[in-house]
């Protein structure tokens, strides 16, 4: 990386400066101690985010069209000119936070269009008791499918609405957030991308046997796609790191078993 601050943007999914945001407060204390970083959050509260309509238009001409004009590309923006992203959220009813999704869903084109190649993420949770997990889960999903390399997760506890924790649990939270926070810093200092896992290669394999099998039926996914290099036979992966040949093999034959699925349908439709 070159010599300027580190820039780290979090999408606080909280609509308070409670739990989850002390939590981003302390991984800020610990990067700051640590390295030049420059910080931004976006309290998902105050930007202007509607619904998604499920329209379509993003996935079949482009995110260009959407019929809603509020701030979603602002925020694709800011994802891209950040070299990490922190996707902070409560467990809402063992989900993320309502904010927090309606954000996934105005930036969903992106799984079909992967982009971020260069960003790491980290992924924070805070829950009453159950669902962080699940959450972490989830949020690790998305970010990789849209290209981040995730490179920390911490799932602390906050005990709602029961009176303060207990010392063993604020020293627990302490140490998931001391090591989530050292092995994002480590990530954002090495800077190159980490090889791909299992999960990564797949998605790439599986999103290709559509982007190729429907051509100009998806025309925005099959332009992108193509002109990205990604079609050409032979390719591994999104961008150009080593993957495993066994990972390699795996994601070529769910490619080709859904290259075959997509061809059965397409001939049963007619
Ligand atoms: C609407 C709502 C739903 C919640 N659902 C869960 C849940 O499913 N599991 C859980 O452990 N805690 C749940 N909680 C507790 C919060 O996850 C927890 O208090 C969290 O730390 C709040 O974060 P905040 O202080 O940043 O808002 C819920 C809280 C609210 C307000």
């Amino acid at each position: 990386m070159e010599d300027r601050p580190i820039k780290v943007l979090v999408i606080m999914g909280s609509a308070r400066k409670a739990n989850t945001y002390r939590a981003a407060e302390r991984i800020r204390e610990i990067l700051q101690e640590n390295a030049a970083v420059d910080w931004e959050y976006v309290m998902l509260k105050d930007v202007n985010l509607e619904q998604c309509r499920g329209c379509y238009t993003c996935f079949d001409r482009g995110e260009e069209y959407c019929p809603i004009k509020d701030d979603a590309a602002l925020l694709e923006q800011k994802m891209h000119d950040a070299d990490g992203v922190i996707f902070a959220t409560p467990v809402y009813a063992f989900q993320v936070s309502g904010l927090m999704k309606v954000f996934i869903d105005r930036h969903a084109y992106i799984c079909h269009r992967p982009r971020f190649f260069r960003q790491k993420a980290l992924l924070l949770t805070s829950a009453g008791a159950v669902g962080s997990k699940e959450v972490l889960e989830y949020l690790n999903a998305v970010a990789r499918i849209w290209g981040f390399e995730v490179a920390a997760r911490a799932g602390i506890v906050s005990h709602a609405k029961m009176g303060p924790l207990p010392a063993y649990r604020i020293q627990e939270n302490e140490e998931k957030l001391q090591a989530a926070a050292k092995a994002f810093l480590a990530a954002l200092r090495r800077g190159t991308r980490a090889r791909p896992g299992l999960f990564d290669v797949m998605a790439f394999h599986i999103g290709r046997a559509p982007c190729d099998e429907l051509g100009e039926s998806a025309p925005a996914d099959h332009a992108y796609w193509k002109e990205q290099g990604w079609l050409e036979k032979g390719r591994r992966y999104y961008v150009d790191v080593p993957v495993s040949p066994v990972y390699h093999a795996l994601g070529t034959v769910a490619e080709w078993y859904l290259r075959r699925r997509i061809r059965r349908d397409l001939r049963e439709v007619g």
